[in-house]
């Protein structure tokens, strides 16, 4: 048997963030040279498929017209992914839910000519899951019904596919991947399959085309130095927001994450007005640092009427903690999950936007770029300009930029 070869066969509900997966490892493998493709059965299904096939009936184990449909896009995709390997591919995904075990035999009956890697994508987060089925009915095929309606029909779809759902257990070769934070959950290869150790890797790291994190417009509390609270843009502030929208008016944001705060939310408003289709996302991880019984004071007033809290913060600003507040270490838990969820929620070719806070925006830069913890809470974080990341393996990109002339 060729060892160079390799089907990897993604498994999992709707929703779980199987393509995004698909699409990650695709990229990296031909970073490094390894052809790969991937074989998607729902877009061949659209594309294939004349009648309507989005109502959640169509999905529906015991509907035999449906089944039979959905039956034969996976072996045209099978024969496919076949056909690429034969021809020089070296790595075929087939991306698709994959989640009975009749598919899964029918699968292995058929690609029985290279190994093959099963790759379940789990997550079962709530708000994530709610958020990545907004995202899917945004879809053409979801086009004709209200999103009530839309919301409705995936989450019918999503119960038809549990009904008939095994997780992974007995096949030969599996991984069961938590797709929203990039963790193996369990892995079962008991030989050696081709690019083991690059998809092992792959898997399990962040990675970012282009991320645009920036730091909400001036507030009323920033000109009197204060902190926390939740402050609304100054004039300044809103030209400053506008001159973002203009900045990025040419480039695709379908995204921006924000805090809950009305300080960041203000200013990625006029950047989703100028965007042909985008959507605002606040999140509470992205919230500033709470700074608990100094919130709403100014520097001055911390440093004249708490000097111990003043002092301790200098010695140590990393580690410390305000008295019923937070610390830059212990944000990074909230942080990271944050920067997660905007990942899942993305499309791996998406520009992802943060607007985020002074504090929030230094512990998502370290997220990316290494930086010694005591150097993170003095990154300089300006309101004139953003910072543009890439995290590829190809490339790692950490620039200050100015929007505004
Ligand atoms: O702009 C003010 C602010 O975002 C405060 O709300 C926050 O407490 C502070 O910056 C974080 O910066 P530092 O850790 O340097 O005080």
């Amino acid at each position: 048997m060729d060892q160079e070869k390799l089907y990897i066969v993604m498994v999992g509900l709707p929703a779980r963030g199987k393509t995004t997966v698909a699409s990650k490892l695709k990229d990296n493998l031909r970073h490094d040279s390894i052809n790969t493709r991937i074989f998607n059965n729902g877009e061949l299904r659209r594309k294939m498929i004349r009648d309507d096939t989005s109502y959640a009936g169509f999905f529906d184990p015991r509907n035999r017209k449906g089944m039979a449909i959905r039956e034969k896009i996976a072996c045209i995709n099978m024969e496919k992914a076949r056909g690429f390997l034969r021809d020089g591919g070296q790595v075929a995904i087939l991306d698709a839910t994959n989640v009975s075990l009749e598919r899964r035999k029918k699968i292995q009956a058929f690609l029985n000519d290279h190994p093959i890697l099963f790759l379940e994508c789990i997550n079962e987060d709530e708000e994530i899951l709610n958020a990545s089925i907004l995202r899917k009915i945004d879809l053409a095929e979801f086009g004709h019904l209200t999103q009530a309606e839309a919301i409705e029909s995936f989450k019918q779809r999503i119960a038809f596919y549990e009904s008939i759902y095994h997780p992974l257990e007995r096949e030969k070769n599996f991984i069961r991947l938590d797709s929203l934070n990039n963790k193996i959950l369990h892995e079962e290869i008991p030989g050696r399959i081709p690019y083991q150790d690059q998809i092992r890797d792959f898997l399990v790291t962040d990675t970012v085309k282009n991320l645009y994190l920036i730091r909400h417009g001036e507030t009323y509390f920033n000109l009197e130095d204060r902190i926390g609270g939740d402050s609304e843009l100054t004039e300044n502030g809103r030209q400053q927001a506008l001159a973002l929208a203009e900045y990025f008016k040419k480039k695709k944001i379908p995204l921006i994450f924000t805090s809950q705060k009305r300080r960041t939310i203000q200013t990625a408003e006029p950047i989703r007005q100028m965007q042909e289709k985008c959507t605002i996302i606040p999140l509470s991880e992205f919230n500033e640092i709470d700074s608990g019984v100094c919130e709403c004071m100014s520097y001055e007033e911390i440093r004249t009427q708490m000097p111990h809290v003043h002092e301790a913060r200098k010695a140590d600003k990393y580690n410390y903690v305000y008295p019923g507040g937070e610390g830059y270490a212990t944000m990074k838990e909230r942080i990271d999950r944050g920067i997660k969820k905007a990942l899942y929620l993305s499309r791996p070719s998406d520009n992802i936007m943060i607007v985020g806070h002074r504090a929030v925006n230094r512990m998502i830069l370290s997220h990316f770029l290494y930086r010694r913890t005591e150097d993170v809470p003095y990154i300089y974080i300006p309101q004139d300009k953003f910072y543009h990341i890439v995290a590829t393996q190809d490339k790692k990109l950490f620039q200050l930029r100015r929007y505004a002339s």
